[in-house]
């Protein structure tokens, strides 16, 4: 008997798959170089014939439970589409995970049968985040449950203490800390165990077994700590491969979809800031949340990167405490009592999704002792910066080409919106002048065109209200901002508003920073120093000098 010559190849690519753990690419072949995003050797091969056969081992939903749609195929007749105006589309009912701000960046709370990704870098608070959502929501009486693959149940306790803990003392605010609220001050004296204590948890990291679990239990909120740490036992690769972090996703969607069951995935996120492995479930999951700060800081700002369920505009702000995570309600009031004003220091009034938010924007302007200057900057684009920076050396007079530069969004904040432009200009202004903003209080906004024109961005009444609400009076703003606001057409009409008494920025930059010395400069030396920069030369290499 012979067997044809495509059959057997045929067998092979229907069961393994070359999977590119990069960008999630699928491929018969194997491949040294991703042919989708260009990486090297990220294709890992994976098996695929056990985990369809497993699948469809699986029992499926009846017809009716997803309205005569999803599921109908496996044991009735092809199903007849509808037309959108015949879908019988009943309100959904959201489950609101007792933090304002989530439910918010969420779109008003968690839809039943729905997946939510939630990324962050380690330790920035994942699983405080996801325990406190389960024990409110355990506390309103929604059956939930938490799935540790990272943590023993015993650490899972010691957490949900913690937060019992900041429960019961209601977690003071430090002083000053206007408009930060404890998330539950309820059941301070309650004698039954506290509801972060009563969350059912399961350490486990055998998918069957969650599953099993998950089926058997029927919670309306899962949380699944983290998806990178479950393994699906008839798929090859190590827990946390793209294979096995796909299989997960798709299986665990399946049954909470089935079932409406809530489900929330915790994702680790590697130091470049994509979400390690599962690129391919930012596609699968319906609602992306990226969990995001600076370690040593005590902020932590969530933001929808995608959401099937409500808008990516909104972010959600809290503050890392003992007891756990308190919603920084009114962080304009916060920010805008720390800012320091002195020179470096400008007033933003931004927008955060539909929110105005008042944050400080620092700069520091210092002679650089490098070929390349610095540019460092934390909570903005760098790029956004190198083009202001450019558009502030041509058009505002203020050059910083021999001058490391450094600007930081106060608090841990992340700026992205264009409105954020005229700020670090003034910032950056204002520190390589040595003066600070004038006439203060005094907040800005404004987008800087390429010809130093200011231009117009969203909003502008509400960002003035904001400021004005927080005794900003003045703002200087893009022409047809509106009552209340200072108008500027350019950037140098805002620098003359802002900074009026001072001298060009460009001649002040240069004569702070002091004259070169020596003799022998290299000509690229020889060109910046003309431009009155300093330029240090690299010290003698002494074993060079030796030899
Ligand atoms: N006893 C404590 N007092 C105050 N803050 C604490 C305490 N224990 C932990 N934290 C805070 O909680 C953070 C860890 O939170 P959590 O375990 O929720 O993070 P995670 O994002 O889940 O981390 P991982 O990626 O390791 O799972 C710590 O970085 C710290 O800021
Ligand atoms: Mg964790």
């Amino acid at each position: 008997m012979s067997i044809p010559a495509g059959a057997y190849a045929q067998a092979v690519a229907r069961t393994t798959v070359h999977v590119c753990s990069q960008c999630g690419l699928q491929s018969a072949q194997w491949h040294g170089q991703c042919p989708e995003c260009g990486e090297w050797n990220t294709l890992i091969e994976e098996r695929l014939g056990s985990a369809r056969a497993a699948r469809a081992k699986r029992p499926r939903a009846s017809a009716e439970s997803a309205g005569g749609g999803r599921g109908a195929r496996a044991d009735g007749p092809l199903p007849t589409p509808v037309a959108l105006a015949d879908v019988g589309a009943a309100p959904v009912a959201r489950l609101s995970t007792g933090i304002g701000e989530l439910d918010r960046v969420l779109g008003g709370g968690l839809v039943p049968g729905a997946l939510v990704l939630l990324g962050g870098s380690p330790g920035i608070g994942k699983s405080t985040l996801t325990n406190m959502v389960l024990a409110h929501l355990q506390r309103d009486g929604a059956r939930t449950l938490y799935v540790s693959g990272e943590e023993s149940a015993e650490q899972v306790r010691l957490r949900a203490e913690r937060l019992a803990l900041g429960d019961a003392l209601g977690a003071p605010a430090p002083a000053g800390a206007a408009g930060a609220i404890p998330i539950d001050t309820a059941r301070r004296h309650a004698a039954a165990p506290a509801p972060a204590l009563q969350v059912p948890v399961l350490a486990e990291t055998d998918l069957d077994v969650v599953l099993d679990v998950l089926a058997a239990s029927a919670p309306q909120v899962c949380v699944i700590d983290s998806v990178q740490t479950l393994r699906a036992a008839d798929m090859s690769g190590a827990p946390g491969s793209v294979g096995q972090v796909r299989e997960v996703a798709a299986r665990v969607m399946e049954l909470a979809k089935e079932r409406a069951i809530a489900v929330i995935l915790v994702g680790h996120v590697t130091k470049e800031g994509a979400l390690a492995g599962p690129r391919v479930l930012e596609h699968l999951v319906d609602c992306v949340l990226q969990f995001e700060g600076e370690r040593e800081r005590p902020y932590r700002e969530l933001r929808a990167l995608k959401n099937r369920f409500g808008s990516t505009n909104e972010a959600g702000l809290f503050e890392m405490r003992q007891g756990g995570l308190v919603e920084v309600l009114d962080a304009s009031a916060r920010f805008v009592a720390e800012a320091t004003r002195a020179p470096g220091s400008v007033v933003l009034a931004a927008m955060e999704g539909s929110r105005p938010l008042l944050v400080e924007v620092q700069a520091l302007v210092a002679p650089s002792e490098l070929e390349q200057p610095r540019r460092v900057v934390s909570g903005l684009d760098r790029n956004r910066l190198a083009l202001v920076l450019a558009i502030l050396g041509r058009h505002g007079g203020v050059r910083t080409a021999g001058a490391d530069v450094f600007v930081n969004v106060v608090g841990g904040v992340r700026l992205e919106e264009p409105g954020c432009d005229l700020a670090v200009a003034l910032a950056v202004a204002s520190a390589s002048r040595g003066m600070p903003i004038a006439a203060a209080p005094r907040a800005c906004f404004g987008e800087l065109g390429l010809t130093g024109e200011l231009r117009w961005v969203g909003h502008p009444e509400r960002r003035l209200q904001e400021a004005a609400k927080h005794g900003l009076a003045e703002v200087i703003a893009p022409p047809g901002s509106g009552p209340g606001a200072r108008e500027a057409a350019t950037l140098r009409e805002a620098l003359a508003a802002a900074l009026p008494a001072g001298p060009s920025g460009g001649s002040r930059t240069r004569r702070a920073v002091p004259e070169p010395t020596g003799t022998a400069l290299a000509n690229v030396e020889d060109r910046r120093a003309r431009a009155g920069e300093r330029v240090l030369r690299p010290a003698p290499d002494p074993a060079a000098r030796d030899a």
